[in-house]
């Protein structure tokens, strides 16, 4: 067996006894089945550093998760793998970064491919391993043929096949533009984002009702725990929420819409919905679940008062210039996100971890507690204890996937800077930094002031950086790497009548029957 020791528990020390325990047995199938805890992994879209009350005072509206902080571990510089959706989603289930695994910007409507077929998933490695799966939400690695999560080691899938903004729509609601207008002016249009709801491969309903999709999320998530609870097996469930990416249209809309009142409104429905996995879990299966709630990356400044809070992570060097610390950037504020660790009786209460830790570091921590093997033939980003990041390009500036900023200990290094597009419309310029900026978090949270070039304390770290970065390179460069197909084809939209492009306008009983047959096969899990 190989003995893996993921850097998150390494470094949050107090796991470490739970680790020796998973991984000094040597147990029989039956009572190994027993020891395999559960795993909650429980997504937000496009959150803030700051949007969580326990991180940052000015928000009052995370109670549940504020309370969840108090009963378990909060981890204060814990990073997403990637500043935007698909190549973090991909990170997180592969424990590979975007120029291993392919993924280095997101997948479309029209996506032909998703997630390469050769990389292997958490959910499969689990599943392998007794586990019973599921994801619920939003998927966003691709949703044609292959490519749907039934086929990627999820026994259950229900949710939307990426972001709730992905598709034409008649009445914007609380969104705002890029969702376009829908071309069709009948009666019995749809009112809302011509956006399919999956169950399993059947789309069980287009457009999605966003109003109910909270609600559903949780009955779907609490359905799964109490019957992978019964069944006796492990499980890992996967909840990839649609919220904060921008507010959705609540169940209890906010009567004041101005101001912050609608992303106010959008976080306290997350919290809540957070609040109800985490009651059932405590009612059902409390002693042996692992349960870890993090963000895919920042806030999505350009949506304005609709957009998340960064809290102190301003990337105020980048503000100066235009655009800003948000999503898609390599900014604080882009990839630094809330970050919670829970399990009654194993994991410490009321902690704060300052350990330097990303997405990366779940796959081989997860795989590790549950005593299995990492997949072979690849190498993973979450298995070297030493301190350090790499940001990959999102969007902002740069070629996208490239490692363009090193975070090592408390430093972190710029070879490209640009800003995400602020409220303002403004976006940074792309500039190339070839003596890399280099800031000092410690002292420069904000990324402010870059040290002076000629300043020892630049002097003694960047040769360390520069090795660093020329080292994970060079191991990239040996490693197997896959790459994904983002061709595109308009018949790759998922749709419950074909003959429609997005089906508007028509009913759809018959596609939904066809797929019934289709989902009895591959069960209802
Ligand atoms: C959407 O869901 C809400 C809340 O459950 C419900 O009140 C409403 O009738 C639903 N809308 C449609 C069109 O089904
Ligand atoms: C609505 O919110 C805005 C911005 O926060 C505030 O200025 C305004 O007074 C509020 N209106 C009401 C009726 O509360
Ligand atoms: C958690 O820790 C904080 C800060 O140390 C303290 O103020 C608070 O009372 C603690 N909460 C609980 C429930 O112990
Ligand atoms: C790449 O895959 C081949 C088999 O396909 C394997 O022999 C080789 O060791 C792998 N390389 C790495 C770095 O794991
Ligand atoms: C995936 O397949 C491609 C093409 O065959 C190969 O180059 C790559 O090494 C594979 N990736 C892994 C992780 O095995």
């Amino acid at each position: 067996m190989l003995i893996l020791f993921p850097k998150t528990l390494l470094l949050a020390g107090c796991l470490i006894g739970l680790f020796y325990h998973f991984s000094d047995l040597s147990l029989g199938g039956k009572r190994a089945d027993l020891e395999k805890p559960n795993f909650i992994v429980i997504l937000a879209d496009d959150v803030g550093w700051g949007d969580l009350g326990a991180n940052w005072a000015k928000t009052k509206d995370t109670p549940n998760l504020d309370k969840m902080a108090e009963e378990g571990m909060r981890f204060v510089d814990f990073h997403s793998a990637a500043s935007t959706c698909s190549p973090s989603r991909a990170s997180l289930l592969t424990g590979r970064l975007g120029l291993r695994n392919g993924v280095t910007h997101n997948f479309a409507v029209t996506s032909v491919g998703g997630l390469p077929l050769n990389e292997t998933t958490l959910a499969e490695v689990l599943k392998d391993a007794g586990y019973l799966t599921a994801v619920i939400g939003k998927w966003h690695l691709g949703h044609n043929g292959p490519y749907h999560p039934n086929f990627r080691g999820f026994d259950y899938y229900f949710g939307i096949p990426y972001s709730h903004d992905m598709g034409c729509t008649d009445t914007p609601g609380y969104d705002l533009p890029p969702c376009p207008p829908c071309p069709c002016s009948q009666r019995d249009c749809y009112t809302g984002v011509a956006l399919p709801l999956f169950e399993n491969t059947v789309i069980v309903q287009q457009h999605v009702n966003l109003t109910s999709l909270a609600a559903q999320y949780a009955e779907k998530a609490t359905q799964f725990i109490q019957r992978a609870s019964e069944s006796g097996r492990p499980f890992f469930l996967y909840l990839a929420l649609a919220h904060m990416h921008v507010p959705l249209v609540m169940a209890q809309p906010p009567t004041n819409l101005s101001g912050h009142g609608a992303y106010s409104a959008s976080l306290r429905e997350m919290d809540a919905l957070v609040g109800r996995i985490k009651d059932k879990v405590d009612s059902t299966v409390k002693e042996n679940t692992f349960f870890w709630f993090t963000g895919d990356n920042g806030p999505w400044s350009q949506k304005c008062e609709l957009a998340g809070s960064v809290g102190p992570f301003t990337g105020a060097w980048q503000q100066q210039r235009g655009g800003g610390s948000a999503k898609q950037t390599t900014w604080e504020g882009g990839h630094r996100v809330p970050t919670l660790a829970y399990w009654a009786g194993r994991i410490p209460a009321n902690e704060t971890s300052s350990a330097l830790l990303s997405t990366v570091d779940v796959f081989p921590t997860l795989v590790s507690l549950a005593n299995v093997r990492v997949p072979p033939n690849r190498r993973f980003d979450g298995l070297d204890v030493s301190e350090t990041l790499f940001h990959p390009n999102s969007g902002a500036a740069g070629r996208i996937g490239e490692i363009k900023a090193v975070r090592l200990d408390h430093y972190k290094a710029f070879y490209t800077t640009g800003g995400a597009k602020a409220c303002d419309g403004s976006t940074g310029p792309e500039e190339h930094h070839p003596a890399p900026l280099l800031f000092n978090l410690a002292r420069d949270v904000q990324e402010q002031v870059p040290l002076a070039s000629q300043a020892a304390e630049y002097q003694a770290v960047l040769p360390e950086i520069t090795r660093a970065l020329s080292a994970v390179l060079q191991d990239i460069a040996t490693d197997n790497v896959s790459t994904a197909d983002y061709s595109h084809d308009p018949t790759a939209i998922p749709c419950c009548n074909p003959q429609h492009v997005v089906c508007r306008c028509q009913p759809c009983r018959p596609a939904l029957e066809e797929c019934s047959r289709e989902a009895d096969r591959t069960g209802s899990w």
